[in-house]
């Protein structure tokens, strides 16, 4: 299949960050034409995950603007680089960021999903020469995530993007790009919740969500929610929320209440939000000699978390989470097969679907916790 803008610089729209801070702006942009490795591909939809609003915050710093965000995408592959076998143009995909290369020595590893083979570049906002594909008035514009998927035509590395089935509807399974993928894999995978056991949610957003419906397949038997938004306790029933806790409620700090209710400690505590002190109470929430704290929300980088050293002599244990653990590439067609088999829920996190010109719209519902998830469309 070939488009009629194969071998053309592409001018679309995208909604580009320029500062820390800064509303989201809609643009014309420059999308060039993929090298070497490299698909562009025609974003359809893309969620808005708490991480653009890390960013947008300046969580990781000054340096990433000016970009375009957005990592929760699907969309159809519009031109292949040179040397591209993994996709085509035609091909209906997820893009990833957490990439899978096949070759660093994390991709042969069994015990990782951390690719290393552009890390760093992905971090600063390049592909794989160092470069960007964007301008926006004569201006470098940088990718972010690998995937920067706020934009109508956006270009991968292929390391980055994986091929689905062609029937999954793309303004739905774009979610499996990260808030499921994460929330649900952050149990299965990196917490490796037990069967039988007691596990505490901290923050159920679109991830936590998703945790908590992976907590559900590991057979957990209780399942209890924090969240300070009450209007979260009806939608995470749906997902597997057997009790639901506001903080808000309680004059005791919510560890305390989360050690009564579970008389002595939770097995398995999953961090959710991003912030510093939710992920000290979950870790204090979990019971001595095998509670495990597992962090998936994202704090700023700078910051530091200081957990009592006792309690891992205690017996208790922290972990984290990129991406629910999943091999990317390998994985994400086969969760994308879970939902069209109706195994895995996708279409009762999302409260909302806007144009991509609405996307501060978006941003707004998150931070007033409006939403559950918003999605925007091109
Ligand atoms: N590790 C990863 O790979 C990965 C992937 C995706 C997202 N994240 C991170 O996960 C976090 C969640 O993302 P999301 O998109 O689901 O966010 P979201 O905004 O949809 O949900 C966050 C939830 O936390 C709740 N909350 C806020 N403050 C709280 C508090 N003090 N106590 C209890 N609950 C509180 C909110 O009410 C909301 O329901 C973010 O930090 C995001 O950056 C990490
Ligand atoms: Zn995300
Ligand atoms: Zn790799």
């Amino acid at each position: 299949m070939e488009f009629t803008t194969t071998g053309q610089i592409i001018e679309c729209r995208a909604a580009v960050s320029w500062a820390i801070g800064e509303p989201f702006k809609m643009e014309t942009i420059q999308v060039a034409i993929p090298k070497a490795g490299e698909v562009r591909v025609k974003i359809v939809a893309s969620g808005v995950c708490h991480s653009d609003l890390f960013f947008l915050r300046g969580g990781a710093g000054p340096q990433v603007f000016p970009c375009i965000l957005g990592h929760e995408g699907a969309g159809i592959v519009e031109s292949v680089g040179p040397g591209v076998t993994s996709v085509a143009p035609g091909d209906h995909v997820i893009p990833l960021y957490t990439p899978q290369c096949y070759e660093c020595d994390n991709c042969k590893s069994p015990y990782t999903n951390i690719c290393t083979k552009d890390a760093m570049l992905q971090m600063a906002g390049f592909l794989s020469d160092g470069t960007s594909r964007f301008t926006c008035n004569g201006q470098v514009v940088k990718h972010n995530m690998g995937c920067s998927t706020f934009a109508e035509y956006t270009v991968v590395n292929e390391t980055n993007v994986s091929k689905i089935d062609p029937t999954a509807p793309l303004d739905k399974v774009c979610l499996i790009g990260c808030a499921i993928a994460t929330g649900y894999g952050a149990a299965l995978n990196t917490a490796k919740v037990r069967p039988g056991s007691t596990v505490a949610i901290w923050g159920l957003g679109g991830v936590g969500l998703a945790a908590a419906m992976g907590a559900k397949k590991a057979g957990a038997a209780r399942i209890i929610g924090v969240d300070i938004n009450p209007a979260k306790a009806e939608i995470g029933k749906m997902f597997g929320i057997t009790e639901f806790v506001n903080p808000k409620d309680h004059e005791e700090p919510i560890e305390k209440v989360l050690v009564k209710m579970t008389n002595g400690g939770v097995d398995h505590a999953l961090e959710c939000c991003g912030i510093a002190s939710c992920m000290k109470a979950a870790f204090a929430a979990c019971k001595g000699g095998g509670g495990v704290l597992t962090l998936i929300g994202l704090a700023p980088l700078s910051e530091d978390v200081p957990f009592n050293a006792y309690q891992f002599i205690a017996g208790k244990s922290v972990n984290g989470t990129y991406f629910g653990g999943w091999k990317s590439r390998d994985q994400v067609p086969k969760l994308v097969e879970d939902y069209l088999s109706k195994e895995l829920m996708v279409d009762e996190l999302i409260t909302h679907t806007l144009p991509i010109e609405s996307i501060n719209d978006a941003v707004d519902l998150m931070k007033k916790g409006d939403c559950v998830r918003s999605i925007v469309k091109f």
